[in-house]
């Protein structure tokens, strides 16, 4: 009753902002990613007979705030749907993704602890199945089931049943690259959560974001296939551009950005003007991420390092789905 699983983390290139349902994270908006091979978790489950509760590891040590609820709150999840109420589990985590970089290490982590878990109740499920616990934890998570680019159909049936990811191309399809542009101060973050669900209720921008999104998904599909890199960075900054316009028209108003995330910004976009295919996007946080194609991995490095208030720059190729080890 033990095992252990592998799982890395996601960007968006198509954001999922906004739920309909806040209990089983059903989104709006169907979304897509590219799984990253440079960051990932490895987490072991084991069930254990003698346990009277479960208990969490994360990078050695124990934990027991609200992330701790958050693993345990799933953990009963998976225990429910193998029928086994009353059996607890040790969980050690260990986290390959700089916190600093601004990826959520919610995507990696709930994917390889419900890989982990799943086997380790010889769970004998599919990674769709899987997918669909997975998003249950944290929803961009039920993306890093797979590896390449992947997109995770919202679902249309109230329960979720059918929401969960769906690969659209492996990670050896294409050598696209991302590069996490590392800010030296850290804005107050919004939470994700707090963010959609204030965006959801109150920005008059809402329902337009909703409105564009199959369009982009269509366009960026066609990009992906046919390994078009302006079509598919076009599309993703301005799906971006466009998941973060809606926050300041919140109410409330807020931005994830700071001064610096803005001088990344425009120095991708004076780059581009150069001759430089760059292209970026901005999750629920300061940080850039910026995409790429191998042959300007160099300029492009140094180039965004020299902005003022750039820490560092991280880059990263495509990744594969889960693994067991
Ligand atoms: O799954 P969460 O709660 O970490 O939300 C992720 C939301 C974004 O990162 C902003 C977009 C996305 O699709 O990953």
């Amino acid at each position: 009753m033990k095992a252990t699983a592998k799982a890395h983390t996601n960007i968006a290139l198509i954001k999922y902002w906004g739920k309909r349902d806040e209990s089983l994270i059903l989104p709006m908006n169907n979304s897509l990613s590219l799984t990253l091979d440079g960051f990932y978790t490895t987490t072991t489950v084991e069930f254990k007979p003698d346990l009277t509760d479960d208990c969490f590891y994360l990078d050695d040590e124990a934990v027991v705030d609200t992330q701790y609820d958050r693993v345990s709150n799933f953990l009963k999840l998976i225990r429910n749907y193998a029928g086994k109420d009353n059996l607890f589990a040790e969980v050690h985590s260990t986290n390959h993704v700089p916190t600093a970089a601004g990826f959520a290490s919610s995507a990696s982590g709930f994917a390889a602890l419900a890989a982990a878990a799943a086997r380790a109740l010889n769970l004998n499920i599919d990674d769709k199945t899987l997918s669909t616990l997975t998003r249950q934890g944290s929803g961009s998570a039920c993306r890093s089931i797979y590896g390449g680019f992947v997109e995770w159909e919202k679902g249309e049936q109230a329960d979720g049943s059918d929401s969960h990811a769906v690969p659209i191309a492996p990670a050896n399809h294409w050598d696209i690259r991302v590069a996490a542009v590392v800010l030296s101060s850290n804005a107050k973050k919004v939470l994700s959560r707090e963010g959609m669900k204030r965006t959801v209720e109150t920005s008059p921008f809402y329902s337009s974001w909703v409105d564009s999104i199959p369009n982009d998904l269509n366009q960026i599909k066609d990009g992906i296939k046919n390994k078009d890199f302006e079509k598919v960075g076009a599309i993703a900054e301005m799906n971006c551009l466009k998941m973060h316009a809606t926050t300041l028209a919140a109410n409330p108003p807020f931005s994830y950005w700071h001064d610096t995330t803005m001088a990344v910004m425009h120095a991708v976009q004076e780059l581009r003007e150069s001759g430089i295919s760059a292209y970026f996007t901005i999750d629920a946080g300061p940080n850039v991420k910026v995409l790429y194609l191998p042959g300007d991995e160099n300029t492009l490095k140094q180039s965004l390092r020299e902005i003022p208030g750039v820490h560092d720059v991280i880059v990263s190729k495509a990744g594969q789905g889960i693994s067991y080890l």
